[in-house]
């Protein structure tokens, strides 16, 4: 734990912010964690109560400490409580006009030397900060998901960080047990600037019949190690999620690997939001995942 930092603030309680939320109260920080309305809260508390009882189930965390982590989290949907945190992760939905508002908010409501970090797959740093009057204290906190497994933090300075707040940026993830890379506030970082387009690549080539949804995943895992197929990744990340992304990236670069594929397009509009949503590439109703009836 960091002494410059007693509590943290994240704002945002679905896939990713409930996993934050996890890790920094499982590294000993006090954890205030805002949604905006009580079922979406409960939602994601219950996913954070979930993981610690597995890993209690697993002895990998003992009952008194799974007492503590749970103690130091307190869950909220009153912006209000977030005003005495020392740094604030933000991890609300990937629009642009979203963040700038939340953020343009916080900035009057919290302390002048409170730190501010976005968990923006795509958004710019330095946009984001500039929205705010602390563009000094501002840096980019990029999670992968699953939070709590996944060793990975892209922490991304823009023009207006100070050193002092990159380095406790780094410091921070670091005591979070995590592994932090520094980024340049390029769209995308350094993993999505090359991942986007793989998922993207992927829909493309099943949109050109090179082989079905099931055949691309498995040649993928089993042909380059990898742990998941893109459309199972996709479903993993959020289509919803993905489709921005991919809106942003192509906004930004203007090159064609960053467009989204007509079928994401489709998938977004209708609700098929991946597994969040129950239905994507996969259908999740049964325990085992079958190909969608929309993509057949
Ligand atoms: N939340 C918390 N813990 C989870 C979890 C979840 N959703 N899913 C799995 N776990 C835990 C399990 O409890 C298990 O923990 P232990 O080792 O303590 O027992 C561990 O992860 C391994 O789980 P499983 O054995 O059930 O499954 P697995 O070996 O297939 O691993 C996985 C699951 C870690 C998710 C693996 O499939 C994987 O690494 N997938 C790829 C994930 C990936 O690429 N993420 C990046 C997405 S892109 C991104 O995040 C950036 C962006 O901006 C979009
Ligand atoms: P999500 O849809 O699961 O969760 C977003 C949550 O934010 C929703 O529950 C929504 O109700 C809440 N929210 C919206 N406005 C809010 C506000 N003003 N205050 C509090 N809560 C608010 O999305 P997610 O997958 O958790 O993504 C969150 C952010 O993390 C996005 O910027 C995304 O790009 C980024 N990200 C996502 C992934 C991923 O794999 N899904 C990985 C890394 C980064």
């Amino acid at each position: 734990m960091l002494s410059e930092i007693q509590n943290v603030g994240v704002i945002g309680c679905g896939l990713m912010g409930s996993g934050i939320a996890q890790v920094c109260a499982q590294a000993g920080y006090g954890t205030v964690v805002r949604e905006v309305d009580e079922g979406l809260l409960e939602h994601g508390v219950a996913s954070i109560h979930k993981n610690l009882d597995r890993a209690l189930a697993k002895g990998k965390l003992t009952e008194p400490d799974r007492d503590a982590i749970a103690d130091r989290l307190t869950a909220t949907i009153d912006l209000g409580d977030l005003s005495e945190c020392d740094l604030i992760i933000e991890a609300i939905v990937e629009n642009r006009e979203a963040k700038h508002e939340l953020f343009s908010t916080l900035d009057g409501l919290c302390r002048a030397t409170a730190i501010f970090a976005s968990n923006t797959s795509s958004l710019s740093i330095t946009e984001l900060a500039a929205g705010t009057g602390r563009g000094d204290r501002f840096v980019g906190l990029h999670f992968f998901n699953p939070v709590p497994v996944m060793p990975l933090v892209e922490v991304v300075r823009c023009g207006q960080t100070s050193e002092e707040s990159f380095k406790l940026a780094l410091a921070f993830a670091s005591s979070l047990g995590k592994s932090p890379v520094a980024c340049r506030d390029n769209t995308g970082f350094i993993v999505n600037r090359l991942l986007v387009p793989y998922m993207l690549d992927a829909i493309r080539a099943y949109e050109q019949g090179v082989g079905s949804i099931a055949d691309i995943d498995t040649g993928m895992r089993l042909g380059c190690g990898y742990p998941m197929g893109p459309f199972t990744l996709g479903d993993f990340v959020g289509l919803d999620t993905l489709y921005h992304i991919t809106e942003i990236m192509y906004d930004e670069y203007k090159d064609a690997r960053f467009a989204a594929p007509s079928l994401l397009r489709r998938m977004f509009l209708a609700g098929y939001h991946g597994r969040k949503t129950g239905m994507g590439f996969y259908d999740y109703s049964d325990d085992e995942p079958v190909v969608s009836d929309f993509v057949k």
